[in-house]
């Protein structure tokens, strides 16, 4: 649409007049903002460019993959993917405090982007050295800030603060979709080429499967966790509300399967199991401030609890979480 198109258009002048010919780093997670924000600076100044995808080791089901297959393979963005998941995962060992487990995670995620940033920011060649840092920050990113909204929340769970990143590293900030609510963003993505289905994506905690593991973060918790996970989104995606003709996955706000570390009886054929736990959340809400449990139809639970069990071996019961925030948050940890 040409409203749109203007829009397009008018941001890309600005990013360039901004920017000049100088270089532009950017932290790509493969959510909404951070894609979007990708998205339209590769339009406005192309290869120069260039994001860096920290793997954490603690994403989704293929996530890291389909970030490179999307941005580098498809849109030809400069990429560079850091594997970072053996220093995230040695850091984590043994230790099970909800909010020590966010600290290392958000240390971690900082030292490691700070590293490959410095490495670019002194680059000799003058394509890559870079003078800016961008991020994906949104206008309701920019009203919180000041807010006593986002305090309190911080005091109740210390979310990755990124704040101060550019002074440290010596960087200029440019933030191309600072005046834009979500929907805005979620439209420009789409008008810049990028899919509906990526732009439409529930948030997923920048400490990934760091918190939905319960307690210690172990490899193999993150293996079972990412498998329930991913069937349960699939399953999701795939039923349809008749009445609205939408899929579950787009009448809820936000989904996702959680590792609980106790073992229960169960029975596979005429054996015994002594096997892991998940539990399935599904929320409704506008804001993420208060949310409702989604009523799911009992069918897609049923559908969802017999692949889990048939499908991931090690987990031999699944239950679904019927608390609303208050008092329940959203995430479990
Ligand atoms: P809670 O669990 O506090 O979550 O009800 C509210 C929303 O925030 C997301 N969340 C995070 N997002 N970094 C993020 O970027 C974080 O550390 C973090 N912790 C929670 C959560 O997924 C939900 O959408």
């Amino acid at each position: 649409d040409w409203v749109m198109r203007d829009h397009i258009e008018e941001a890309v002048q600005r990013i360039r007049t901004q920017v000049g010919d100088e270089g532009v780093i950017l932290g790509l997670s493969g959510g909404v903002d951070s894609s979007v924000a990708a998205a339209l600076i590769q339009r406005a100044i192309g290869d120069q460019l260039t994001c860096v995808f920290v793997d954490h080791g603690l994403l989704r089901l293929h996530e890291g993959d389909q970030v490179m297959e999307m941005f580098a393979d498809r849109l030809h963005l400069r990429v560079l993917r850091v594997d970072a998941s053996e220093l995230f995962l040695r850091e984590l060992a043994g230790v099970s405090d909800p909010e020590q487990k966010r600290k290392i995670i958000g240390r971690l995620f900082v030292e490691v982007f700070k590293a490959e940033a410095a490495k670019l920011t002194a680059s000799g060649a003058s394509k890559t050295a870079a003078k800016w840092l961008a991020q994906g920050t949104i206008y309701p990113d920019v009203i919180e800030s000041g807010g006593a909204k986002s305090k309190k929340a911080v005091s109740i769970k210390s979310h990755h603060n990124v704040g101060g990143l550019p002074e440290q590293l010596g960087l200029k900030l440019l933030e191309p979709l600072r005046d834009l609510f979500k929907d805005e963003v979620r439209e420009l993505g789409v008008a810049l080429g990028l899919p509906p289905a990526m732009v439409y994506r529930h948030p997923f905690p920048g400490p990934g499967l760091g918190v939905r593991i319960l307690g210690e973060v172990r490899p193999e918790y993150a293996d079972l966790l990412r498998r329930a996970d991913a069937i349960f989104i699939e399953e999701l995606r795939s039923t349809i509300e008749p009445h609205s003709g939408k899929s579950w996955y787009e009448l809820t706000s936000q989904a996702f399967a959680v590792f609980l570390p106790v073992k229960s009886v169960g029975v596979m054929g005429d054996g015994r199991t002594y096997d892991y736990v998940v539990a399935l959340r599904a929320v409704q809400t506008s804001d993420f401030m208060t949310a409702d449990w989604a009523e799911l139809p009992y069918s897609l639970l049923k559908r969802v609890s017999g692949r889990i069990i048939n499908e991931v071996r090690g987990i031999n019961r699944v239950t679904y979480d019927v608390s609303s925030k208050p008092p329940a948050t959203i995430e479990w940890e």
